[in-house]
């Protein structure tokens, strides 16, 4: 495994010269590639206007490809969304009538509430210790359950599920797999097939260092043979071109979702995001992600400060829940060290990713040490 310079990584992130960003959870600062390459889209626009418009339209086809493999996908099976509550939305609308949904206990609202809107029953499995195992889930099955949602990494505990256990057992009970990837892509490996998930959908906000209003949506093959694409526009069949506005062709592809002109800009920062992500390498970031997660252990452990997260090392994700008192008066006073980190669960919410370093925790533990007089 190549080794990675991380100081010059951090120098890709020039919010982290101001700031001590702790909040990839929340919302990431943007690499360099990412926000040059949104950018790029407005200049060319303003000094070309539309001549860019072929071009354009490779860079998507580009960006899909790059994140087709980057989840072990096949391009056809990747569209690009706005957020995870849109993807959850479209999901629930290829299910329609599929049956009763089990999700988990302290799931994000985007994970439930596309599918109670839409008057799926939804059922609820209680963690124990905020862990999830699979014989817990299993306690929880009924012939009625046809669907099962879960995050990756779960937001207000930092649980990390394991994907390819819980797929392998879906699969065993034919029950439709649906991952939310929201607080984990970007930061740590997703296989879809391994994971032999029907359906997976996250944000690129937080841990894929892209902004907002851009997201990806991953449709296993299967869905795509079986069922007819929720909604349809002129760019969602074969030969968009034609615009013959009387016959529709529905495409077979993911991307028929996407209907019509899509966010450039947004896709583009994805795609400039990705090419940083693909060079330092998935194995390389999960790792660096898990060395300072043990820093900052140490930390906690020295201000004699308790989580609620499972530090159990297949259970790490980039999310530690500091226990604390009063935490949103804390986080605004951290703020104000430009110390950035949210009030989630029973306590602080403590994240890191790739452009943060020991320094960054050094001066967490300092400022809190110090607010919470230690
Ligand atoms: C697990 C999870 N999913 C989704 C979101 C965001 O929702 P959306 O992508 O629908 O805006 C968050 C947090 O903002 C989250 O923690």
């Amino acid at each position: 495994m190549k080794k990675v310079n991380w100081t010059k990584i951090r120098k890709l992130f020039p919010a982290t010269e101001k700031y001590t960003f702790l909040n990839a959870a929340g919302g990431s600062p943007l690499p360099l590639s990412a926000a040059n390459a949104g950018k790029d889209f407005y200049h060319e626009s303003l000094m070309h206007g539309d001549a860019y418009w072929e071009n354009w339209l490779k860079r998507v086809d580009d960006t899909r490809k790059k994140l087709a493999k980057f989840i072990h996908a096949d391009t056809k099976e990747i569209a690009f969304i706005l957020n995870t509550s849109h993807g959850m939305n479209l999901i629930a609308d290829i299910l329609k009538g599929k049956g009763e949904i089990l999700t988990m206990n302290d799931e994000f609202p985007s994970s439930t509430f596309p599918w109670m809107h839409k008057g799926f029953k939804v059922k609820f499995v209680k963690p124990e210790k905020n862990i999830y195992t699979i014989e817990n889930i299993e306690k929880h099955i009924t012939k009625s359950t046809k669907i099962v949602i879960s995050s990756y990494v779960q937001y207000r505990t930092g649980f990390r599920q394991d994907l390819e256990k819980l797929g392998k057992f879906l699969k065993k009970r034919n029950i439709i797999f649906i991952v939310n990837a929201t607080q984990a892509m970007g930061a740590l490996p997703i296989d879809v097939k391994k994971s032999n998930i029907d359906f997976l959908t996250f944000s690129c906000f937080k841990w894929t260092l892209s902004g907002y209003g851009i997201g990806g949506l991953y449709i296993n093959k299967k869905w795509l043979k079986k069922t007819n694409i929720p909604q349809a526009g002129w760019l969602s069949v074969k030969n968009p071109e034609n615009m013959d506005n009387k016959h529709i062709h529905l495409r077979n592809e993911a991307s028929a979702i996407e209907v019509g002109c899509g966010h450039f800009p947004n896709i583009f920062a994805l795609g400039g995001a990705l090419d940083l992500l693909i060079k330092i390498g998935k194995k390389n970031i999960q790792n660096r992600i898990l060395e300072l997660d043990t820093y900052l252990e140490g930390k906690l452990t020295e201000l004699n400060l308790k989580t609620i997260t499972p530090l159990d090392k297949k259970y790490r994700s980039g999310i530690t829940i500091v226990k604390i008192k009063n935490a949103k008066t804390i986080v605004e006073k951290l703020a104000k060290y430009k110390v950035m980190v949210a009030a989630r669960g029973e306590g602080i919410r403590v994240s890191v990713h790739i452009y943060n370093n020991e320094q960054d925790i050094d001066k967490f533990s300092k400022v809190i040490k110090k607010l919470l007089r230690l």
